[in-house]
């Protein structure tokens, strides 16, 4: 098999404004709810005011007496579901409650708001029972999954870790925390459900990551056949995890619209997505390093908590990057899970990655404090030959590469390492250094290119674009793959009935769909060079081409690679943080839109510096809700928080990862950002903050 595009390409890697840019703008790009639907009802969830018990009474009289109103829906009368693997997702089948928030009821209406104000009239009993929802390490109870949600084991261990680090001439011993976190898309999630007349079909518009997938979930629900179920999801606002799978919200659509015949959309308010889709969950994890005096490691460990909830389970891989990052001979990473009374915590923005690197460069940085290194050179001197885990050679690896020019670019030298040695005023400064990185994820997908007499070219495929620039992408790489001009190629994405592709997640779409859409062009040149001597018939002719797995996968240890770089000040006074620069340089094989590329790598940077400063989903114990769940208590990083933000990348050409050689960078853009900007304010102020966020009282010492 040969990898790489045969022709030089034009179209890849050329920063081309996004296709759907101009359908954007002028509204011409539907969303979700958006979608004109003849006779279309609205729903509204009533959701649970304890965490744990069941609903005992449901008091719909005033709700059903408004005018407007079609049906009350709850346990007793919803339409039944086949039994599902994810307990989220069985709504209203039974009277059991099992966080707060949970949808227990809810209402149809002929308007939103009839809909919203009759939900608020329904009165609900309950039978409370005890909740737990407080995740701490020392809690019983926890216990160790089967797997990790990326499908990795559970726990890694290699050589003699306790021995190593009794014995080792610098030891480190320090536990990080990263509190729960809720993804925010501008777009909430959004769904029209609608049933043909005979209900045997179904029509879902909905804001999702990946219609295959949703249309698999919920045709098992319904005992459908998947090729009845049709999700259309071109457009989407963001996602960021929380539109891989299908939640709660989504089922309540469907099961409205069987319920009452008519079509139903349901778009969520942004204080119900703070409980019904998903949030990452808190981690404390208790790093221990061991090391030479040169800063040598010796061993690694990093021991992980956190949560799932009680009626589906997950697990995130926190600690799997420390698994691959640094070379030591003795290395142990373990997981363990409470289950609590809250909702079922989901795959975030490089889930795993994102905290777990937090946690292991936070240490490195303390290592090279206690080492007396600079700490780009303990991590040079820790850059492993092959993967430490698996012993396989990276297929590329550009860490080192992306620190020295990183350290160039930033002007990290001359620094005197000394905290509090710098100050402007009553301002401390300080910089600091992070590595990043994301694993190169695979799915299978299929695509379809056709071409018509004129020239024009037709590329369909079941891919998500939600905002990433995969619209744009997508058609650079077909163009290139079909040796045409980009305007003469048509992608089509976002439907179901379109060839099955997987998720936008794992930032695995462009590079598995491209792959795809790169086989179904070679195919179609072949046949149009083999079958028709180069002349395109009247009719036109198709091909498809599939991508299945990647064999270097099985030789080569895959991920992308990044150093972010920040700087900040600190006023003593206040304990104000700012950040007035931050430095990201990725290596993520070949770059298939400069623009989208840059765009990507910089809104993960963003929410980088978003998480260190800012945000956490605060609990209530008494309650076990989240209390600051919408934008004015749920703080990001606004515009007057991001101060110059430079990203680059290095040539890396690795042929192994896909014909384009691209690699995902969709995620890898928030890891590292956080613990780069922690190991800056320990710099200018000598306190080490390891509980994120790095808030004004932890630095009021
Ligand atoms: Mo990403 S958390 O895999 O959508």
């Amino acid at each position: 098999m040969t990898l790489s595009v045969e022709h030089p390409p034009s179209a890849i890697g050329a920063p081309l404004d996004r296709v759907d840019g101009p359908r954007k703008v002028t509204g011409a790009a539907k969303y979700a709810y958006e979608y004109p639907v003849t006779g279309v009802t609205y729903a509204f969830p009533v959701q649970s005011t304890i965490a744990k018990g069941r609903v005992t009474a449901i008091d719909a009289r005033a709700a059903r007496a408004l005018p407007g109103v079609l049906a009350v829906l709850s346990h007793e009368n919803a339409p039944r579901l086949a039994p599902l693997d994810d307990g989220e997702l069985a709504v209203l089948q039974s009277p059991a409650v099992a966080y707060h928030g949970q949808i227990i009821a809810a209402v149809v209406a002929e308007t939103p708001e009839i809909a919203r104000h009759a939900a608020s009239l329904i009165s609900v009993r309950y039978e409370e029972q005890p909740h737990d929802v407080e995740l701490r390490a020392n809690r019983g109870g926890l216990f160790k999954p089967e797997r990790l949600a990326n499908g990795d084991e559970t726990d890694s261990e290699r050589g003699d870790v306790e021995g190593a680090l009794a014995s080792a001439p610098i030891a480190l011993d320090h536990t990080y925390t990263t509190p729960a976190e809720h993804h925010n898309p501008l777009e909430p999630h959004a769904t029209i459900a609608v049933w043909s007349d005979d209900g045997e079909r179904l029509t879902l518009y909905d804001s999702n990551q990946g219609p295959h997938t949703i249309r698999d979930t919920v045709a098992a629900a319904f005992s459908l056949p998947p090729e009845r179920v049709r999700v259309i999801a071109p457009y989407v606002g963001g996602g960021f995890g929380s539109k891989l799978f299908v939640h709660p919200p989504l089922m309540l659509a469907v099961l409205a619209a069987r319920a009452t015949g008519r079509p139903v959309k349901l778009a969520l308010t942004r204080q119900q997505m703070f409980a019904l889709t998903g949030y990452r969950t808190p981690t404390i994890q208790r790093v221990r390093l061991g090391a030479e005096r040169d800063g040598r490691l010796t061993a690694i460990a990093h021991d992980v908590v956190e949560q799932t909830g009680t009626i589906h389970e997950f697990t995130e891989q926190t600690a799997v990057a420390t698994r691959m990052m640094y070379a030591a001979p003795d290395r142990r990473t373990t997981h363990r899970l409470a289950r609590l009374d809250m909702p079922v915590p989901m795959y975030m923005r490089a889930p795993g990655e994102c905290p777990g690197m937090f946690a292991l460069e936070s240490a490195m940085d303390e290592l090279a404090v206690a080492a007396g290194l600079d700490p780009i050179e303990l991590r040079l001197r820790n850059e492993p030959a092959v993967d430490p885990e698996s012993s396989h050679p990276f297929s590329s690896r550009g860490l080192v590469t992306c620190l020295r020019e990183g350290a160039q670019r930033f002007g990290w030298q001359p620094r005197d390492p000394t905290p509090r040695a710098r100050r402007e005023g009553r301002w401390l400064l300080g910089t600091g250094v992070a590595a990043s990185t994301y694993p190169h994820y695979q799915f299978p997908a299929t695509a379809l290119a056709q071409v018509d007499r004129a020239g024009n070219y037709r590329v369909r495929i079941d891919a998500a674009d939600i905002g990433t620039g995969a619209w744009t992408a997508l058609t650079q790489i077909a163009a290139d793959a079909l040796e045409a001009p980009v305007e003469r190629v048509q992608l089509e994405i976002g439907d179901s009935a379109l060839p099955p592709a997987g998720l936008a997640g794992g930032s695995a779409g462009t590079v598995s769909w491209g792959w795809a859409i790169v086989e179904a062009a070679r195919q179609l040149r072949a046949r149009l060079r083999d079958q028709y001597g180069g002349v395109v018939p009247p009719d036109g002719i198709e091909a498809s081409g599939a991508f299945d797995v990647n064999p270097a996968a099985q030789r080569f240890s895959m991920h992308a690679f990044g150093a972010q770089f920040a700087a900040v000040r600190v006023n003593q006074d206040t304990g104000e943080v700012r950040v007035p620069r931050l430095l990201g340089v990725f290596a993520v094989g070949r770059i298939m839109n400069a623009k989208t590329a840059r765009s990507q790598l910089l809104g993960g940077m963003t929410w980088g510096l978003s998480m260190a400063l800012h945000e956490a989903s605060v609990l209530d114990p008494r309650f076990g809700d989240f209390v600051n769940h919408d934008f004015a208590e749920y703080h990001i990083a606004t515009n007057a928080d991001v101060g110059a933000v430079d990203v680059a990348w290095i040539d890396e050409d690795d042929p192994h990862v896909d014909p384009m050689g691209a690699k995902g960078l969709g995620e890898i853009g928030i890891v590292g950002t956080a613990a780069a900007i922690a190991n800056a304010v320990y710099h200018a102020t000598g306190i080490r903050v390891r509980d994120l966020p790095i808030t004004l009282d932890k630095l009021l010492q």
